[in-house]
């Protein structure tokens, strides 16, 4: 009885108290919208028809959700339309966060938008169709003039071409740079052709692997892109075989090539292509890797207006005060536009150096190459090394 009396006020209190809690919330704080809204309503309003709004309605209250009166609450069918309208404009002053950097504060950048649609869209596709229409040119290519041979057939001597730190920076760099364009497509095309293609799940995991192989290879394409520089600029300098090289078309068609040194004309193009393309796509790169860092396209902008470029082109000055997303989102268009374009050149350069000539592939696999090979495709440089060679043998051979 005693443990009755005690209890029975106890759930009295208890329910009391709870039913006036409830009271409370339904009373003062109740939250109002205009009734009847659908989404055709709301479609409709967007398009610009005039659809009248219902009387206005109480929201419901949930018993496990948060108040819709509370900072947090569900407001249902009402929307802070000037809050945000703020947040689309960036001129939200209620936005408070702990980090100072530049890009803290932004919510919404209603300015990404071109990027997103021209990343998706346009890149993707001319990208893709550069890619594509290269590797079609090479089948028809080989289709026409078939494998370049040794014509003379081959000497069954060799001479070095390349020493094994230049094959090392070679494939460093070659290596790197099929890695990077691998997983750089993937991530490029993931959201519009992996995900339809393969799902959520597979996709993701080939994404976390290939955004870490990204960002971790880069370093090695960056060490073999100087390696390639400075071991082979002195061989890759203009001079005027490479005139009289270019004017007879390399000898692709036809017999006989022209007289070349270590490197021939074409060689030349792949070589600049590649340090001035390879570094571009490194420094941008490198501001992707380490954002709001790196600032390059405000500055470039304001200078190409300056030297009156855009203007001569016809178009007006480019804006040249980027915010720090838009900075970003000119990097990444930068590093994929000249990737692809690296992508499309070095196309062409694995054809050549494998299936595309006879005896080519050696000379990055071995470092030696067959004499004939030598003096049919570089005569200049092939007399020279003979030249060497006798020299060192002992005996006198002038050179040709
Ligand atoms: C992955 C397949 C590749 C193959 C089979 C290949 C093959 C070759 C061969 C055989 C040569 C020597 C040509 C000669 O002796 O005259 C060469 C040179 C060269 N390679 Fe590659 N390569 C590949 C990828 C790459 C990549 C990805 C790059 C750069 C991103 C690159 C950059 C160069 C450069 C700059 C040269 C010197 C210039 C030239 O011969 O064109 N290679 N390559």
């Amino acid at each position: 009885m005693t443990f009755l009396r005690i209890l029975l006020p106890l759930v009295f209190f208890v329910s009391f108290t709870g039913f006036t809690a409830a009271q409370d919330t339904a009373g003062d704080t109740t939250v109002t919208a205009p009734g009847h809204q659908t989404l055709e309503d709301i479609l409709a309003r967007q398009r610009g028809e005039d659809v009248p709004f219902g009387a206005e309605i109480p929201l419901p209250q949930t018993d496990n959700g948060a108040p819709a009166a509370d900072q947090l609450g569900t407001l249902g069918g009402a929307s802070d339309s000037e809050l945000w309208r703020e947040i689309r404009a960036d001129e939200a002053t209620a936005v408070v966060a702990s980090n100072n950097g530049p890009a803290a504060k932004v919510l919404m950048q209603e300015g990404g938008m071109w990027w997103l649609t021209f990343r998706e869209g346009p890149l993707l596709t001319y990208g893709g169709a550069l890619l594509g229409g290269t590797m079609l040119l090479l089948a028809i290519f080989f289709l026409i003039r078939g494998r370049i041979k040794i014509e003379h057939g081959r000497a069954g001597v060799t001479i070095e071409r390349f020493k094994w730190i230049e094959r090392f920076g070679h494939w460093l760099i070659a290596v790197s740079f099929v890695l990077l364009g691998l997983t750089g497509l993937i991530q490029l095309a993931g959201r519009k052709l992996l995900i339809p293609a393969f799902g959520h799940e597979a996709f993701s995991t080939f994404a976390i692997a290939g955004k870490w192989v990204h960002n971790n290879v880069s370093w090695a394409f960056m060490l073999g892109l100087i390696m390639v520089f400075v071991m082979w600029i002195a061989h890759n300098l203009p001079d005027r075989t490479d005139i009289n090289w270019l004017l007879k078309g390399g000898g692709i068609f036809g017999k006989g090539h022209p007289p070349a040194k270590k490197f021939n004309a074409g060689q030349k193009l792949i070589f600049w292509s590649v340090i001035v393309l390879g570094t571009s796509i490194s420094v941008s790169g490198l501001s992707l890797l380490f954002p709001f860092e790196i600032t390059m396209f405000g500055p470039t902008f304001a200078k190409l207006n300056d030297l009156g470029i855009p203007q001569l082109l016809g178009f007006g000055p480019i804006e040249a005060a980027l915010t720090p997303q838009e900075e970003m989102q000119y990097a990444q268009l930068w590093h994929a536009i000249v990737s692809f374009v690296l992508m499309a050149v070095i196309i062409a350069h694995i054809y050549i150096g494998s299936l595309g000539m006879e005896g080519a592939f050696e000379a990055m696999g071995s470092g030696e190459v067959d004499l004939e090979w030598a003096r049919e495709h570089h005569s200049i440089w092939a007399d020279e090394v003979e030249s060497e060679q006798s020299k060192a043998a002992g005996k006198t051979q002038p050179a040709q």
